[in-house]
């Protein structure tokens, strides 16, 4: 999908459709309204007629309007202006795209990037926009032997910005969205991917191809060896329930000179059964996205060096299964992390911990400006916040709150929660060190307090993705989140030097 952005006039546009928005009720937006003036009434004259009420997700398809250039008008309902917000506006940019993708028109220009959304400039409008156009065409069909194909799919969107002075930041924005889009399309497919063919090995080669196309990034892979002499005790303890061998994947990406990198750290559990402490069979196939954090930390870096931004980004991904087998790990079995702190298990689904604690202990040989993990942790998460919202903790104020703006700006957010010393008492252990479970009270917090004992070298914050990585129901599938709030934050860093 080609995406570019211009300004001018919607009746002097040269194109195969014309996108404006109308609210509810009957209401013209101002794109709208100059269409209108200039069919001569043409648009109020079909709304009063009733043929569109401006409803989210109504859209009408126009021909021949009088006095105008492109080959159609899509109508597209935004629903009441005082109600029109960021989620709002994605919907009308979404169902656009999805009406033009099944339509005649393979291209179209929009001006709903026109429309006012209070907190996002011009430029921060087209980003979004861009976004949403690629979330709306996407599709993860690779493994079905007949795929549905759109006879005249959308190949090209033009966004609108108010002027000619808007352009260059529009610009900007619009190569900014997409790269976003390209890392978001790179986390989802990984995340679709079944647990047979999406391996540890299978991460690994991916993160080497991620260095092969883009010359600023290098992929180093550690192999079960490397991870034994590192005395990555608790990693390896994971993996010996699973056939596949463990990886520990260090992709570099070097932009930013000397500068102190920023480290990001993703749970890639290919799957997880849950191990000996089994989960239930019921959706147990959902547990294909427990490597999420892992394809997110891939798509960012992804997004980082298509835009070539000058900052220096670590991605650390400890990739694994969690199978029950003859060796795996028992509840009650004690292991000696990388730290040298010792874990007793005492259940051994709490296994992403596991595995992101000695990664966590190998980013201090980095002297990392921050460390930012991001992990489908905890089903309490999900039971927290729900599918909106990542679950955000961390070690350093200043850290927490630029990335809960990052999330606030790129439409992605994360919602803190409090990760207080008198939670750590719940992961006392009577034989060692600690335990990997807190109990059933406040699990995203001890698992958060769990990892907080392997980060105290550093800036750290932790990112929950439990009910955000992936979508259940009719719209099942991986969502590309959290790649959205990390390259935002990354970009905001390079903007003000790292
Ligand atoms: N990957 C799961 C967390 C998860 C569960 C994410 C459901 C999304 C949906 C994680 O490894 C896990 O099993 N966590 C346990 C921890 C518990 C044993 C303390 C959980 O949340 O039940
Ligand atoms: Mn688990
Ligand atoms: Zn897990």
């Amino acid at each position: 999908m080609e995406i570019s952005v211009k300004s001018g006039n919607p009746q002097k546009q040269r194109s195969a459709c014309v996108v404006v928005g109308v609210f509810e009720p009957r209401r013209l937006s101002a794109a709208a309204a100059q269409i209108d003036e200039a069919s001569g009434g043409y648009l109020a004259a079909l709304l009063r007629r009733g043929d569109m009420e401006g409803k989210p997700g109504q859209s009408l398809l126009l021909y021949n309007v009088p006095n105008t250039l492109a080959d159609r008008v899509l109508l597209v309902g935004c629903g009441k202006e005082r109600e029109f917000g960021l989620r709002q506006y994605r919907q009308a940019v979404a169902e656009a795209t999805r009406v033009l993708n099944t339509g005649g028109a393979m291209e179209a220009v929009y001006y709903l990037t026109d429309l006012p959304l209070r907190g996002f400039d011009a430029a921060a409008r087209v980003q979004q926009a861009a976004i949403a156009v690629r979330e709306a065409v996407y599709r993860f069909d690779r493994l079905k032997s007949r795929k549905e194909t759109d006879r005249r799919p959308l190949r090209k969107v033009v966004l609108t910005v108010p002027g000619r002075r808007e352009l260059a930041d529009g610009e900007r924005a619009a190569r900014m969205g997409s790269a976003i889009a390209d890392g978001m399309d790179l986390a989802r497919d990984l995340g679709n991917l079944p647990g047979n063919i999406c391996t540890p090995t299978y991460l690994a080669e991916q993160a080497l191809s991620l260095a092969e196309s883009h010359d600023a990034v290098e992929t180093e892979v550690l192999e079960r060896e490397d991870m034994e002499r590192l005395g990555m005790g608790a990693l390896l303890s994971v993996s010996r329930g699973s056939r596949q061998p463990p990886k520990l994947i260090v992709s570099h990406y070097r932009g930013g000179g000397d500068q102190a990198p920023l480290v990001l750290v993703g749970k890639g559990l290919t799957f997880d059964a849950g191990g000996i402490s089994l989960k239930p069979a019921a959706d147990m196939d959902q547990m294909k996205y427990d490597m999420c954090g892992g394809a997110g930390v891939l798509g960012t870096l992804h997004a980082v060096a298509t835009l070539e931004l000058p900052v220096n980004v670590i991605g650390v991904v400890p990739s694994s299964e969690n199978l029950p087998d003859g060796a795996a790990n028992k509840p009650g079995d004690i292991v000696t992390s990388m730290s040298g702190q010792t874990i007793e298990i005492l259940n051994t689904d709490a296994e992403g911990r596991l595995i992101l604690c000695d990664a966590l202990t190998y980013c201090e040989r980095f002297q990392p400006a921050a460390v930012i993990d991001l992990a489908t942790l905890t089903g309490a998460c999900v039971v927290a916040l729900g599918r909106h919202a990542h679950g955000l903790l961390g070690n350093h104020r200043a850290l927490t709150h630029e990335l809960l703006n990052a999330g606030q700006q790129a439409g992605d957010r994360a919602w803190e929660l409090p990760l207080w010393e008198e939670y750590q008492e719940q992961l006392d252990s009577p034989f060692a060190d600690m335990a990997n479970i807190g109990g059933k009270e406040a699990g995203t917090i001890t698992a958060a307090c769990f990892l907080s004992r392997f980060t105290r070298k550093f800036r750290w914050a932790h990112l929950d993705i439990a009910g955000t990585a992936w979508l259940t129901g009719k719209e099942k599938g991986a969502t590309g989140r959290p790649v959205p709030l990390l390259v935002q934050f990354i970009a905001q860093r390079a903007d003000q030097g790292g």
